[in-house]
């Protein structure tokens, strides 16, 4: 069975065929009344949730698992956890902090045959769920979304990641504007235009410290907080570098008139976006909340084989 830790494990069939099983009501009970662990080591309101929903939706039995319970790598090894959570469960989907927990639990499944996927929950580098419930925001506001732009304003953090990777799996024109400090590494640019040009979708990417300069005629706005869990520490130096980086209504001035503007929320009001932005008549926010359920959908059906079995 496929893991899915970021976006960059689908390719662009594999990619459709999770959104359009997210787009599917019928699927039924494709989990037969299997269960499906959900190990949080941070706190979650949406992605617990919407996860926990949609394996009811499809007949499965979530069972909430926090991280201190567990004790990941502290009471016993996250590849003893994965083993263990295998005995009971037919997926395993996670939200930790070091991502390399999740190929490690991944890791111990395989070697002992067991077909049992991880699915990352929000991991310090990516968070595939959430850009899945992106993009199908974006597509039912917007309609067919290649050529047309997304501008993230912000730090270049987990939701950037993935949010990006998926936006040139759609073609779209990405531009990312963050404080120097704060933006995608070379390397890391470097990666996501290979991938792009990998996926021959037409997508382009490029940086900028400006956030009216990646703003400028948008057709989405996207912003996530400055601090993510587990960077408290950093708050005050983070609350620094990115002043000037707010998506307010004078940024908002810059994009197409009739731009849509998206945060995974949590949202921080007067921080990363100003209250009247989230609030009014562009943001799509509570629909973008709503489609982390059609998409957890999806993955999870994705990872069962459901419908037409296609996974590469
Ligand atoms: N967007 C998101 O993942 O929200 P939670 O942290 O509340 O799950
Ligand atoms: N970047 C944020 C996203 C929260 C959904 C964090 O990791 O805390």
């Amino acid at each position: 069975m496929p893991n899915l830790f970021d976006i960059d494990d689908l390719g662009p069939s594999a990619w459709e065929h999770v959104l359009s099983l997210a787009g599917d009501d019928t699927l039924g009970a494709l989990l037969g009344g299997r269960g499906v662990a959900l190990l949080f080591e941070k706190p979650s309101a949406r992605t617990r949730n919407s996860a926990e929903m949609a394996v009811v939706g499809l007949g499965g039995h979530p069972v909430y698992i926090q991280g201190a319970e567990v004790g990941l790598d502290v009471r016993e090894s996250a590849e003893d956890v994965a083993r263990t959570l295998a005995c009971y469960h037919s997926v395993i989907c996670a939200r930790v902090f070091d991502h390399t927990v999740l190929s490690r639990m991944a890791g111990a499944l395989s070697t002992r045959d067991v077909d049992v996927p991880v699915i990352n929950l929000l991991s310090d580098e990516a968070h595939p769920c959430q850009a899945v419930a992106d993009i199908l925001t974006m597509r039912e506001m917007l309609g067919p979304l290649a050529g047309r732009s997304l501008a993230y304003i912000g730090d270049a953090n987990n939701i950037c990641r993935s949010l990006a990777k998926a936006a040139l799996l759609e073609g779209m024109d990405v531009r990312v504007a963050s404080p120097s400090d704060y933006s995608f590494s070379a390397e890391e640019l470097d990666a996501l235009i290979a991938f792009s040009e990998g996926m021959g979708r037409g997508g382009t990417v490029r940086v900028t410290n400006e956030p009216d300069v990646a703003a400028s005629g948008a057709d989405a706005l996207y912003t996530d907080v400055w601090t993510s869990m587990g960077q408290e520490d950093e708050r005050a130096a983070r609350l620094a570098a990115f002043s000037g980086f707010t998506v307010d209504e004078a940024l908002v001035a810059h994009a197409a008139g009739e731009v849509i503007v998206l945060h995974c929320l949590p949202a921080h009001r007067g921080e990363e976006i100003a209250a009247s932005v989230l609030e009014g008549p562009h943001s799509v926010v509570w629909r973008q909340a709503a489609h982390r359920q059609t998409a957890m959908r999806g993955i999870l059906a994705w990872t069962l084989g459901g419908r037409h079995e296609q996974r590469s």
